[in-house]
């Protein structure tokens, strides 16, 4: 199949290419992965790719800067898009095909329909961004249609987003197996994000408060502390001490996400704060 290369790997930029090549895959007995990025590629989205290959034959990357889960005045337009240095890492981790398609593929004129995971999206980032979920979940949706993998595999560190895009799998009998793997993140303990980029040092040598208030929630948490509103107003004022904003900083059900008063099992703390312009989330298990 007669795909482009650029900087050393497979790209297929329309639908019907990916699909002649998704098949070709198919007939040869081949299991599929998939792993679903808006590009800027960091070393989180290398551990992604690391997890499909391990779990399948050939592994499909997609790179997409999907317009429907950006609110107005959000950065869209600022996202960054090194294409060319995508490729390269994608080519260098064992990407066999990336998918780039337009906008105007994903979303032809006359593009009406959605798809929405309702309570799971209502609260934490769905309550500050509404409409966020329901274009990730309309992307992911119709790019696991797509690609039609045997497994996908999304990072913990958007982990609203991981349990909207497994129950939308399960509910819609998506044949694909979602799959979590482990948050990456930087020596100071900033989980690695693509928006890191618009951190200054300072500000980046600063955002390692997010983790180590995570940390020390936990470790509270292990001492007996059960009261959730003592162990977020820990996390809070940590992080606000770093220079940080925090947007929220709450524990939930780990799977419902729902808010709760005394730490059950399984619950997570997860936290989106700002540093600078950039909004960064992490989460940790308490
Ligand atoms: O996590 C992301 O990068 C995006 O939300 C995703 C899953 C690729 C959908 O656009």
């Amino acid at each position: 199949m007669d795909l482009e290369i650029v900087s050393g790997v497979r790209v297929a930029r329309g639908t019907e290419a990916l699909r002649a090549w998704v098949l070709s895959c198919r007939k040869d007995g081949k299991s599929i992965g998939f792993v679903p990025t808006m590009g800027a590629l960091h070393a989180g989205h290398l551990s992604l790719v690391a997890h499909s290959q391990a779990h399948t034959d050939v592994t499909v990357l997609s790179i997409f800067v999907n317009p429907l889960q950006f609110r107005p005045g959000e950065d869209l337009q600022a996202y960054p898009r090194p294409f060319a240095r995508d490729c390269q890492l994608a080519a260098e981790a064992g990407v066999d095909v990336v998918f780039a398609p337009s906008a105007e593929s994903m979303y032809p004129q006359g593009f009406q329909t959605h798809v929405e995971v309702e309570n799971l999206t209502t609260g934490l980032c769905g309550a500050v961004r509404p409409g966020h979920f329901r274009g990730v979940t309309t992307v992911v949706c119709k790019l696991l249609n797509l690609v039609m993998a045997d497994v996908a595999v999304f990072g913990e560190k958007d982990w609203q987003q991981l349990q909207a895009i497994a129950r939308m799998a399960r509910d819609l009998d998506h044949p694909t197996r979602i799959l979590g793997a482990p948050i990456v993140r930087e020596m100071n303990g900033l989980a690695m994000s693509s928006r890191n980029v618009y951190l200054s040092d300072q500000q980046r040598q600063a955002a390692g408060a997010i983790f180590a208030s995570l940390q020390d929630a936990q470790l509270l948490a292990q001492k007996g502390e059960t009261d959730v509103s003592v162990l977020e107003a820990r996390v809070r004022s940590s992080i606000t001490a770093a220079g940080g904003r925090v947007d929220y900083a709450t524990i939930c059900h780990s799977e419902s996400l729902l808010p709760l008063t005394q730490l059950l099992d399984p619950a997570r703390i997860i936290v989106a704060a700002y540093f600078g312009k950039a909004r960064l989330l992490d989460n940790c298990a308490l």
